[in-house]
């Protein structure tokens, strides 16, 4: 028995908001109709794709030969029918290239199915919510019973004589089961698969990512420092100078809020702290300004495969007042870093501590990094 696959990929996906069509969408290293063709193509005879009007050249040429392009119609119904008048397959699978990752292994048993003598084949997943019949006013109408309810998906495969005729009688439906449905044909539901999600909007492309195995792995790192105010140092402070306060002790600039967010990212990274990295076994970093040494472990962030997503310091002592210079602050630390979101605080300890006492002063830091 031979099969032909229609995958509809004729829609401008509106809700998408790319200005291009869906099916064009790049998902990792290829667009969806090439993940959907791929997934197909092991399994069928004759590979129809439905393509928007005015793209058919490009597809054409996105998928090379031995792939059949038509021009979709004005809904997803009538895309399918154009794809049908063209198919050779006693059998036929239509897919949406929206749902992209729907694996080989789930055409596969839908195909088993209409082997086993099925006309109409549909994979389905339970539903996680309660659904509710409402009316044009807004009001509940009735809630069906959940334990009877599945969300349908695509490929779904039919006898192709059977889904002519469905498609001659009715018309219209957002799937090709609810034509032979309507036709008085059964429908076989088969279990589904959750990376068979249809891609509707931007946040769809991470679900699918993360089903891909390319998810984002989100660390954090906390950091801290102290130094304490020693005479005739200038006073060097989120990266910026304070020309009336004393400094701090200390073989670099004494800066306790670039320290400690130089640690808090080594940490997120997993790439020890200040020590091991700009310690005194490495003298090209001795006197080093707290700026270089932001400067130098974004860059060593960065070489390790993470982008920094924000990082935030608390300073804690009864001077400087930051308050006044906090922007600047922010501005200082956050070009050191390469443009990062940084937030800067400050707190006193009610007279106790270090801190409390006016010894010195200290920070603490948390960073969030992201490796793709
Ligand atoms: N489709 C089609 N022809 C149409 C409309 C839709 O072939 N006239 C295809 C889409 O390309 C998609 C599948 O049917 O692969 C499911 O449709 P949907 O997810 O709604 O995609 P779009 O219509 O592109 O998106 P939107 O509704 O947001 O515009
Ligand atoms: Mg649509």
């Amino acid at each position: 028995m031979s099969i032909s696959a229609i995958i509809a990929a004729a829609g401008s996906g509106e809700r998408f908001g790319a200005g291009i069509p869906k099916a064009l969408i790049q998902l990792a290293d290829r667009t969806l109709l090439e993940h959907a063709v791929s997934s197909l193509a092991p399994v069928v005879d004759q590979i129809i794709v439905t393509a928007p009007a005015g793209f058919e050249k490009q597809i054409s040429e996105l998928l090379g030969d031995g792939i059949v392009v038509v021009t979709g119609g004005a809904t997803r119904s009538a895309s399918v029918r154009n794809g049908l008048a063209v198919a050779t397959g006693d059998y036929v699978l239509v897919h949406d290239a929206a749902r992209a990752l729907a694996s080989t292994d789930l055409a596969t048993r839908v195909i088993a199915q209409l082997h086993n003598g099925e006309v109409a084949v549909v994979p389905a997943l339970a539903v996680v919510d309660t659904i509710k019949v409402t009316n044009s006013d807004g009001f509940v109408v009735s809630t069906p019973d959940r334990a009877t309810l599945v969300s349908i998906q695509t490929p779904q495969g039919f006898k192709t004589s059977a889904l002519r005729d469905a498609h001659a009688s009715a018309s219209e439906a957002t799937d090709d089961a609810a034509l032979i449905e309507e036709a008085g044909g059964k429908v076989k539901v088969i279990r589904g698969e959750e990376r068979a999600i249809k891609i509707t909007t931007p946040a769809d492309l991470n679900t699918a990512l993360s089903h891909l195995g390319l998810g984002k792995e989100i660390r954090s790192g906390i950091g801290t420092d102290a130094h304490a105010f020693g005479a005739g140092r200038q006073m060097w402070l989120a990266g910026l100078h304070w020309p009336d306060e004393q400094g701090v002790e200390g073989h670099s600039d004494g800066d306790v809020a670039a320290h400690a967010i130089c640690d808090a990212l080594f940490a997120a990274t997993g790439l020890g702290d200040l020590g091991s990295n700009f310690g005194t076994d490495r003298p090209e970093y001795a006197g080093a300004s707290g700026t270089r040494l932001m400067q130098e472990c974004a860059a060593l962030v960065k070489k390790e495969g993470f982008s920094i997503s924000n990082v935030s310091v608390q300073i804690i002592g009864n001077r400087p007042k930051i308050g006044k210079r906090r922007a600047e602050a922010i501005a200082a630390i956050s070009s050191a870093l390469g443009g990062v979101q940084v937030s800067v605080s400050a707190t006193t300890t009610d007279g106790m501590g270090l801190t409390g006492e006016g010894k010195g002063i200290a920070a603490i830091a948390t960073a969030l990094v992201s490796k793709q």
